[in-house]
């Protein structure tokens, strides 16, 4: 009886290691044809090792306030070896992880490198990274479109249409490296082509530094620069006038209209932040000549790429001439890289577009730094109202790029150096044209950049007005009133 059941007992365990070994060989295959379904799918051969390397470089985590970049990562030294990716450390951070802040390091607030956009970026690092093949494009021209790319000319009109801040129906596009090269071939194409009587360019104080230095540098017989627009608003019949225009204004951030009204005056448009971050939109720009960039737009200002949007042919085709002649087009790997970041923001999810995330962050800027540059009798920023935006269909905020900051003291001339003084460098208004009492900063730097120079002017002002930032000198029961 005792054999029997013990061979019994046997045999179901026997069955039971068959059906669990059974199930096993089964999981193991079905894991098996998962794994090799997905690697057919990915299908991944030559691009498989730069995307691990981009990742892996992205990864480098700076402690927040660096980043590590692929190129560095390129490197190769003497001996052949090649470097790991390095750190590239924000302004005030050092240290191989940009672990270490300089508390004594002066405040930038001078650079226009619009890094206010670069969490943006990174929240959608898949949607905007981008494979170049090491064949790509590497003729001279598209097929049938000479030096411009036809898809990003369709996005660009796309993305002024959904905007609503230029009309491009109609109308021609000319891409250039950045709309610093646009600017000149502009002036060029403007100007009188008459040696005797040269063209003035003529912006209104205060006005973008730039446009004085190239007119200069560039000079040709045929124009000069003159520096301000209202000298000749009585004169312009006699002279052939091209009026620079910025609308809003780099440094101060108003909303320019030309004012020579000659018929024979021309105007350039800058409209380099007509965005909807920077200032409402009223209704879309429709001027002679308007100037855009990828820079301000979506802080990409390292890709060099702007473009013109151009109501005259004869026009189009002298601006077109100048910049085949000066650079023979625009590099065919910014215009890809422009397509790609465009269709991010074509197709961004309602209320996470990078227009929300940039309006968000200036807004937020624009109204620290004011609240505490408003408490101050020794400072004043420009008025910058609230405005009805057609794009955001509500009235917004004042987010401007920069703050034109006043020293309202008489005896305080040169605001530049009391600036500096409390170890904040921004840009001396006769940079633009304007008096020294006059300061830009900008608000378009990084987060770090930023919160470093709202910590100065806090200082700066509480030492004008004691005890106003400091809640320990103030009794608890007093908070309500305040
Ligand atoms: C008013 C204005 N126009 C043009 C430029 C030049 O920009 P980019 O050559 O990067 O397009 C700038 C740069 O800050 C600017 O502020």
């Amino acid at each position: 009886m005792g054999k029997v059941r013990v061979t019994k007992n046997l045999s179901i365990l026997l069955l039971l290691v068959c059906s669990l070994a059974l199930n096993v060989l089964f999981i193991l295959k079905r894991v098996r044809v998962f794994d090799d379904e997905s690697s057919s799918s990915d299908e991944l051969s030559w691009s498989r090792r730069p995307a691990r390397e981009a990742e892996r470089v992205a990864a480098i985590s700076c402690s927040g306030h660096g980043r590590a970049f692929i190129d560095s990562s390129l490197v190769v030294d003497e001996e052949e070896e090649e470097e790991g990716p390095v750190c590239e450390c924000n302004s005030c951070y050092a240290g191989s992880h940009c672990q270490n802040f300089l508390p004594s390091c002066p405040v930038n607030a001078k650079s226009g490198d619009p890094l206010f956009l670069e969490p943006f970026w990174m929240e959608n690092a898949e949607s905007s990274a981008m494979m170049v093949a090491g064949w790509h494009r590497m003729s001279y021209t598209f097929k049938d479109s000479g030096y411009m790319s036809k898809q990003l000319k369709a996005r660009l009109r796309q993305m002024h249409a959904i905007v609503g801040n230029a009309v491009t129906e109609g109308r021609y596009i000319i891409f250039g490296s950045g709309s610093t090269q646009l600017i000149n071939a502009a002036v060029h194409a403007l100007s009188s082509h008459n040696s005797y009587s040269p063209s003035l360019v003529v912006p209104r104080i205060p006005y973008y530094s730039l446009y004085k230095q190239q007119t200069e540098f560039f000079q040709e017989v045929e124009y000069k620069f003159e520096d301000d627009a209202s000298l000749w608003m009585n004169d312009s019949a006699t002279n052939n006038l091209i009026e620079i225009v910025t609308s809003p204004n780099n440094p101060d951030g108003q909303l320019n209209h030309a004012r020579l009204q000659h018929p024979n005056d021309k105007a350039i448009y800058d409209r380099f932040y007509y965005w909807s971050h920077f200032t409402a939109i009223s209704s879309p720009a429709d001027d002679d000549i308007m100037l855009f960039s990828l820079s301000k737009f979506i802080g990409h200002a390292g890709t060099r790429f702007g473009w013109a949007v151009v109501k005259d042919e004869t026009v189009f085709t002298r601006m077109s001439r100048y910049l085949t002649l000066n650079t023979v087009g625009v590099s065919h790997e910014s215009q890809l890289r422009a397509l790609r970041l465009m269709k991010v923001i074509i197709q961004g999810k309602e209320e996470e577009t990078m227009f929300d995330f940039g309006y968000k962050t200036m807004r937020n800027r624009w109204e620290k730094l004011n609240d505490i540059v408003s408490i101050s009798k020794r400072f004043s920023l420009q008025n910058i109202e609230f405005q009805y935006c057609n794009f955001f269909h509500k009235i917004r905020a004042p987010s401007p790029a920069f703050a034109w900051l006043k020293c309202l003291r008489k005896e305080e001339k040169d605001c530049h150096a009391v600036l500096a003084a409390a170890n904040i460098m921004g840009c001396r208004g006769s940079t633009y044209g304007a008096e020294d009492k006059f300061v830009r900063l900008s608000l378009v730097g990084t987060q770090d950049d930023f919160d470093h120079l709202l910590h100065q002017v806090k200082i700066l002002i509480s030492e004008e007005k004691p005890n106003r930032f400091d809640s320990d000198h103030i009794p608890c029961d007093l908070f309500s009133f305040l």
